[in-house]
């Protein structure tokens, strides 16, 4: 897998926004590590299992989606100034596990269900700082991150929202995506419909 070309050429730049698009580098992780403590605390508000554990090594995690294989960050940038990212990675179903034998890996698929071998795209995260937002900056870093996936072969793009998310839910229709599975649950803390929105 090529590497991301580390933020030397814009992927896009905003028309109505003046922002461009960029790969992050390793240098942008205690700006991004901002961005995303803002991110957790707007889903905390929406559902309780959003917590964050006391020392949780922000920048390490930073780093992490920065510079990890097969993932790119995505940043908004208002001459140096962060205005948004875009989490992307790519997966394929059936997962390839390591197994060590002596000194040797190897590479196998796991057993798995009888579906077509698949490679897709997963936006994890996506967040626009308040004051920059109906900018179009988030479709900007969209549709930078469809642009990404291309250059590697990938269509498929996946995601989840919370269903109290009503904002996100109006943009990602805007932005082309529809839902196709619904993922339930029962019990315990963290009940996202009974917070509104
Ligand atoms: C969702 C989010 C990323 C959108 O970013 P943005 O830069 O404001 O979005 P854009 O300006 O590109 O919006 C494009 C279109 O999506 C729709 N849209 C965006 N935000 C909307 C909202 N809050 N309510 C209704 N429609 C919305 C609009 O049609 C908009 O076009 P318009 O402004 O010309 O009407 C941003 O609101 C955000 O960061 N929210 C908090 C974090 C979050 O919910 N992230 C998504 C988690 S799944």
């Amino acid at each position: 897998m090529r590497q991301p070309s580390a933020g030397k050429e814009p992927l896009a730049v905003g028309a109505r926004s003046g922002v461009r698009i960029r790969v992050a580098r390793g240098g942008d992780a205690p700006d991004l590590v901002e961005l995303y403590r803002q991110h957790v605390e707007y889903h905390q508000r929406l559902a309780r299992y959003y917590e964050v554990e006391p020392g949780f090594d922000w920048l390490a995690f930073a780093r992490e989606r920065i510079l990890g294989r097969d993932r790119a960050v995505l940043l908004a940038d208002r001459e140096g100034t962060l205005a948004g990212f875009l989490y992307v990675r790519i997966t394929a179903y059936p997962q390839r596990v390591r197994r060590r034998l002596r000194f040797r890996f190897w590479r196998r698929p796991s057993p798995g269900l009888p579906i077509r071998p698949l490679r897709w795209g997963i936006i994890e995260d996506c967040f626009v700082a308040e004051p920059s937002r109906r900018q179009g900056i988030g479709a900007a870093l969209v549709s930078s991150a469809g642009a990404w996936l291309a250059e590697r072969g990938v269509q498929r793009v996946e995601l989840s929202v919370l269903t109290a998310n009503s904002g996100a839910n109006e943009f990602w229709g805007r932005m082309g995506f529809a839902p196709f599975r619904v993922t339930m649950w029962s019990g315990g803390e963290g009940d996202a419909t009974s917070r509104g929105g």
